[in-house]
């Protein structure tokens, strides 16, 4: 570990959150300075530098790039499990999904992107649900776009390995000894699942290289972490970015942070995550 005469003093703490946030619109909040220490002890050691006043010089070189893309990896946050919260899934799966579905048919075409997807568990959970009840699929043109800041975690989804305290998390045991062959002393995702979703490194904090006709955006417990304005930002182009049917779901948390400008509740169970941009509602709430 770095010297305790290293710790990180107001100056550089400061630095940081202002880079962080610039980089990458995550906001850290006055309070977290045990937080930066935490995170960014362990990359200091990595990079051989002395303290946090060395690691902020070496952030102002012109020739920073790859190390400033490090420090805002290792401040995000990567928490995610497959089929996280459970119930969304259900009402995707009885009333979302058919409905598209039923849509779409003439096309058979059908775009979900993922945004902060981390290490890929919420993007392989839909493609396993797609794959058990929605044979129909097989043969339609379904693009599952998935995208973080983060390309260690986009390193970690595209690998589809596991470890068993992450397979123990939310996955069903059926679906574990399907779509799962161990590997070692892990899993890995079976490669008729893996090859369903595209990952990609994005920046959401940027302008989106999106292409428009999502039919749902995920944008899940990645919202928390924006301030008001640059959670309106990104909505605004979510929103361009859907389908005019098209749908947007959100983590079981945000509620409260969530602007409700640009998009309305979808009115059914669990509505604080599922919003539509507009009314009336293109979706019978009533399950099948
Ligand atoms: C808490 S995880 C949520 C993962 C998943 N959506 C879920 O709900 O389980 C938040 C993810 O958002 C990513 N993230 C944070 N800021 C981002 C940004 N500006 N652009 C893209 N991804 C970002 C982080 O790297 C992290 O993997």
């Amino acid at each position: 570990m770095i010297a305790p005469a290293a710790t990180l003093d107001l100056e550089a703490f400061h630095f940081i959150r202002d880079f962080v946030y610039r980089s990458a619109s995550i906001v850290i909040d006055e309070d977290k300075h045990y937080l930066v220490e935490y995170r960014l002890a362990p990359l200091i050691e990595r990079e051989g530098m002395r303290s946090f006043r060395h690691l902020v010089t070496e952030l102002q070189q012109p020739s920073a790039g790859p190390l400033r893309s490090r420090v805002v990896d290792a401040m995000t946050t990567n928490e995610t499990s497959f089929f996280r919260d459970a119930k969304p899934f259900d009402i995707l799966r009885r009333i979302i999904l058919p409905q598209l579905i039923e849509r779409r048919r003439p096309y058979r075409e059908l775009h979900l992107f993922f945004g902060g997807c981390s290490s890929g568990q919420e993007p392989y959970s839909i493609a396993m649900l797609i794959r058990q009840y929605f044979p129909e699929l097989n043969d339609w043109d379904v693009r599952l776009t998935a995208a973080d800041l983060s390309g260690e975690m986009i390193r970690k989804a595209r690998e589809g390995l596991y470890t068993q305290f992450e397979v123990n998390r939310g996955l069903p045991a059926r679906l574990l000894v399907q779509y799962f062959e161990k590997s070692g002393i892990h899993w890995r995702i079976s490669e008729s699942i893996r090859s369903m979703v595209n990952f990609q490194a994005m920046n959401l904090s940027q302008p989106l290289a999106l292409s428009t006709g999502i039919d749902i955006f995920f944008l899940r417990n990645i919202l928390i972490y924006f301030d008001q304005n640059e959670r309106s930002r990104l909505l605004e182009q979510v929103r361009d970015a859907l389908r005019s049917d098209g749908c947007l779901m959100l983590g079981a948390a945000e509620t409260t942070v969530f602007s409700n400008t640009f998009f309305v509740p979808l009115p059914v169970e669990f509505s604080n995550m599922f919003y539509l941009k507009n009314t009336p509602a293109p979706f019978q709430t009533t399950s099948a």
